[in-house]
């Protein structure tokens, strides 16, 4: 929640991946924005009272009978209106004009005409690139609308009604693809919703400690920090909102980065004045994970074992009311909890509620960023560099970087191996100009000659990635010589292992992490 004096504009979720990518733009253009599901009450979007209401796509038809349709007030409330995609078709449909069905979908660029150059597409110019995603369109558009830009699929791409300040366009202007889409977004924002551009990091920051003070008061947090950028920030800002009613606990389940069980309460304690609880918990972890190899089931018992060090915590340190986590947008979009109906893509561990028996109230304050947002709130509360630039890694660890069951063996493997990435980067001064890098290793084996002998060993996939968000990622052209001499150091270094091979595929398809 945020300042109710601030002037804000609120989205509506009709179920489409890029809901929150539209919030998170608008905030680009500094004005606060919230998500809220497509059935909020029109009261209770008055009382927030926001300066304009954009309703994002979705992969619904208005056809349908259980299409996800808007409280009728809303168009009372009397503040300007943008429809996107299945947004501008429902306002199509709700004013009485007509959406043509189709089984065929458009999909990608398309050329977008400007036919009146109207407040929506100031300085816009008259001919962009745009980003379609959709089935239905606007066939016949209502009474007291008009057409202000078309496509060659689409007649209708754009539409308003000046006297009811209500907007529609098929494209989405969220979307990097679209040429200029941040200034129709900061079109409809500033010009046509009069929203003040009044939302900034540092207002963000301002409005979280003390938006965690009023929640919490005088009771006691827990916070779990893996010395990863969100759960450092998440700390920081905890401590100072709330000083000594703030505990830090750092688990070792043994799937760490090599020494990471001593480095991160050192550098906290270095860094940030911040002293850790450590749990050392790496034979529990390894002994619940023992033949399991299914992705999703690693992840589940990861996050349960979470829970049960914090319990043996709050057991010894506590009581704790509160249970503060690092969780990012893209965790809960790729989690399938978000408000709208995205699919799950992987459970991260720390999203969608904590197992019963636990009876922490769950504290997210970074829960609406990316991580390219939270490194600019990290920054502005002066984490050193050190931790500011980290790869991320994940809750879960080593186990979603081996493939098949997590052994002793290809721990080590992954470990010593992912080492061996990290240095060579840091050495070729790639380490910071790349998302993520490491090693993975699964049981596919392949022959090798040691000296003249013949060993039978594993492969090792090394994986570097270019991203800004996490939710797509391309694969690193690292210099071939990189590669060889990463790939040298492997199989001279590391015990067990014949072969290495760099993964070259992007995210979509493929994701980040293997497992
Ligand atoms: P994927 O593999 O989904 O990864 O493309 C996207 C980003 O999220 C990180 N990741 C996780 N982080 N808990 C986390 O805290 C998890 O369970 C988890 N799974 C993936 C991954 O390292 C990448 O940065």
């Amino acid at each position: 929640m945020v300042d109710t004096n601030i002037d804000k504009i609120v989205v509506l979720d009709f179920g489409s991946q890029y809901s929150h990518l539209i919030c998170r733009r608008i905030r680009e253009v500094n004005v606060y924005c919230e998500l809220l599901p497509y059935n909020t009450p029109a009261k209770v979007i008055h009382e927030i009272n926001p300066k304009g209401i954009i309703f994002s796509g979705g992969p619904a038809s208005i056809y349908a009978s259980d299409s996800p349709i808007p409280d009728k007030q809303i168009f009372e409330i009397g503040v300007p209106i943008l429809g996107i995609c299945y947004g501008h078709q429902l306002i199509i449909d709700r004013f009485g004009g007509r959406v043509k069905r189709s089984d065929y979908r458009e999909y990608g660029s398309a050329e977008l005409i400007v036919d009146d150059a109207c407040d929506l597409f100031d300085r816009v110019g008259n001919k962009i690139r745009c980003w379609m995603s959709h089935a239905d369109a606007a066939e016949v558009i209502p009474d007291g609308f008009r057409t202000i830009a078309h496509t060659q699929n689409s007649p209708s791409a754009a539409v308003v009604n000046k006297g009811k300040k209500i907007y529609g366009i098929q494209f989405h202007p969220e979307v990097i693809h679209t040429e200029k889409g941040i200034e129709i977004l900061k079109n409809f924002s500033h010009r046509i919703s009069k929203a003040r551009p009044e939302w900034s990091m540092e207002s963000f920051v301002e409005e979280t400690i003390r938006d965690i003070r009023i929640k919490v008061r005088n009771e006691r947090v827990l916070c779990a920090v893996s010395g990863g950028i969100d759960s450092t920030t998440v700390a920081i800002l905890l401590y100072k909102a709330i000083g000594s009613n703030l505990r830090c606990v750092f688990v070792n389940h043994g799937l760490l980065r090599e020494d990471e069980q001593n480095q991160v309460p050192k550098l906290f304690k270095d860094h940030l004045g911040i002293d850790i609880i450590r749990v050392d918990a790496e034979e529990v972890f390894l002994t619940k994970l023992k033949g399991i190899s299914d992705p999703e089931q690693k992840r589940k018992i990861i996050g349960n074992e979470f829970a049960n060090s914090f319990l043996q915590i709050a057991l010894r340190d506590g009581p704790f009311q509160w249970l503060a986590q690092g969780t990012l947008y893209p965790d809960i979009i790729e989690s399938g909890v978000s408000k709208g109906p995205a699919s799950i893509i992987k459970t991260h561990h720390n999203v969608g509620g904590l197992p019963k028996g636990l009876n922490f109230k769950i504290i997210e304050p970074l829960s609406n960023l990316y991580k390219d947002e939270v490194r600019r709130v990290a920054k502005l509360l002066d984490v050193p560099a050190i931790l500011l630039n980290r790869h991320p890694f994940p809750g879960p660890g080593l186990a979603v970087r081996i493939i098949g069951e997590v052994t002793f063996e290809k721990v080590q493997i992954a470990k010593h191996a992912s080492k061996i990435v990290e240095d060579e980067l840091i050495c070729a001064g790639f380490y910071d100009k790349v998302w993520q890098a490491y090693a993975a290793v699964g049981d596919d084996m392949a022959v090798g000659v040691l000296g003249d002998e013949r060993m039978y060993g594993h492969i090792v996939i090394i994986r570097v990635v270019d991203s800004t968000d996490a939710m797509t990622a391309n694969w690193t052209r690292l210099p071939y010589d990189l590669i060889r001499d990463i790939s040298n150091r492997i199989t001279n270094e590391v015990d067990g292992v014949t072969w290495v091979t760099y993964a070259i595929s992007s995210k979509p398809p493929a994701t980040i992490e293997p497992q």
